[in-house]
């Protein structure tokens, strides 16, 4: 233990009674995380009524993602995530954690990654054929309802239950916005009757309750259909049961597919609002993607055996996820006193660990703020450290879904970028929108048709 004398952590200024740093985090989030790494290495904010260590350093943020027996998922996020989304593999405890990852990792098996493509080029090219030349689209919602839809089709195969499609996005995107403001403000608002109290508590029940339908469906019929439902419950269930009785219950595959959901849906959607919007004021790295994508596919959409010869496309990707992180400000509760960066964490301490932090730290990368796609050329790249990109975290909490989200972007983008440019409208105004993910709020754009494509 370091001596007594150690001082404690410096504070963020601009605290408020009640509400401490709520206000800077809501408006202008990037603008207040940017300015905190020169305090310290670690710095104490107030969200609403908590205080929690900020994590300023690359060294420091590793520790907390590798050791996550003593920095475990908790901390207000995650409490709040909890009563939201249930207790699956993106919210529950470390005592669970490996149980939960061990029986829900062989739906992400790199081997099941071409029929799911399949699934998402489909659904991909049904939107790039629906667009309208020269309408003016907010990408954000165009893209929200892309990536539910592919979410939908590859959690649950054919099955629909005459669930209306748009009814499942809603009620995650409401959960998702709700979550983040909650877990800003004191509790005591939650018990008024306030319409967006109502929202959010109608949204949970309906979703809880229509997931729970089909996860009823498929433990009824028990096939592997191929979408990642079947192989939460069916096969792999099974084959578990039979050796070692370890399988997971109805609530737990309930929880795993609102899980997924929640981390597959509005992640992806919010980094090709974002990559549209950055190539919109980039029109020569645009181009160069349009070289690509022409060289590449000779008709929409892309598939996965396009993928090997998309580099560009996936560099551009990469650098947005690096700007924009969707997933940008995460939490942890410490278990056990421990020492961090010289600091004494008694048991409880909240702490906040941010991809979007690192992502912009001068010391981390040159030209933070600039866009720049050819830094992650692999001769380039390899120079980095491995704390300069962390959009999908680290350590044994890693994104799941990684791959499946980048081969989810990478086709999508390739895809329009090769029947469609986006054109900035002016006088329109893009800001980061801060929520659970962090979104371009006001990013409309006017849809320019390319060359067609071969098939029409
Ligand atoms: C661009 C897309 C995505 C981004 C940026 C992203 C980001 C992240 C991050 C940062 C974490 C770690 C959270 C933490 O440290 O507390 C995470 C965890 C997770 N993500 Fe993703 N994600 C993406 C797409 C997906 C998709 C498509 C799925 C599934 C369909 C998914 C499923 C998960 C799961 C299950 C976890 C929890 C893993 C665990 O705790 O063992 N993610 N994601």
């Amino acid at each position: 233990m370091p001596d007594t004398h150690v001082p404690a952590p410096p504070s963020a200024p601009g605290a408020l009674p009640l509400l401490g740093h709520a206000v800077p985090l809501l408006r202008a989030p990037g603008r207040f995380l940017e300015s905190l790494p020169s305090r310290g290495p670690l710095v104490q904010v107030r969200l609403g009524p908590f205080r929690a260590l900020v994590v300023c350093d690359p060294e420091l943020t590793r520790r907390v993602l590798v050791d996550d027996r003593v920095f475990d998922k908790g901390g207000p996020l995650f409490d709040r995530g909890r009563e939201a989304l249930g207790s699956g593999i993106l919210t529950c405890p470390h005592s669970t954690h490996r149980r939960q990852r061990r029986l829900t990792q062989p739906a992400f098996h790199p081997g099941r990654l071409p029929a799911y493509s399949v699934t998402m080029a489909h659904r991909i090219g049904r939107v790039a054929h629906r667009w309208q030349d020269g309408r003016v689209v907010d990408v954000l919602a165009e893209m929200q309802d892309l990536t539910a839809s592919v979410t939908t089709a590859t959690m649950f195969g054919d099955r629909s239950l005459d669930v209306p499609p748009t009814e499942l996005a809603e009620d995650f995107d409401t959960l998702s916005r709700s979550l983040y403001r909650r877990t800003l403000l004191p509790r005591f608002l939650d018990r008024l009757p306030t319409p967006g109290n109502r929202r959010y508590l109608r949204a949970r029940g309906r979703l809880r309750h229509t997931v729970g339908r089909f996860v009823a469906d498929c433990r009824r019929h028990r096939e592997d259909r191929g979408d990642l439902l079947s192989m939460l419950v069916g096969p792999h269930g099974s084959a578990e049961e039979a050796t070692s009785g370890d399988h997971l219950s109805h609530d737990e595959v309930t929880d795993q597919v609102t899980a997924f959901f929640i981390a597959g849906i509005e992640t992806v959607a919010a980094t090709l609002a974002w990559s549209f919007h950055l190539l919109g004021g980039h029109p020569g790295v645009e181009e160069r993607l349009h070289a690509e994508v022409d060289s590449v596919l000779r008709d929409v959409p892309a598939t996965y055996e396009d993928l090997p010869r998309l580099a560009f496309t996936k560099r551009v990707v990469t650098e947005t996820l690096r700007l924009y992180p969707p997933v940008w400000l995460l939490t942890r509760r410490v278990t056990t006193d421990t020492v961090l960066g010289g600091c004494r964490l008694p048991t409880g301490t909240a702490v906040v660990y941010s991809p979007f932090l690192l992502h912009r730290m001068p010391g981390l990368h040159q030209d933070p703020d600039c866009f720049d796609p050819d830094r992650w050329e692999p001769e380039r790249a390899r120079s980095m450290r491995r704390e300069a990109l962390i959009p999908f975290g680290g350590g044994p909490r890693k994104c799941m879904g990684d791959t499946f989200g980048m081969t989810e972007s990478v086709l999508a983008l390739a895809t329009f970028a090769r029947r469609w440019r986006l054109l900035p409208v002016p006088g329109t105004r893009v800001r980061p929108a801060p929520g659970g993910i962090l979104n371009p709020r006001g990013l409309r754009m006017r849809t320019r048709l390319r060359t067609p494509c071969a098939d029409g």
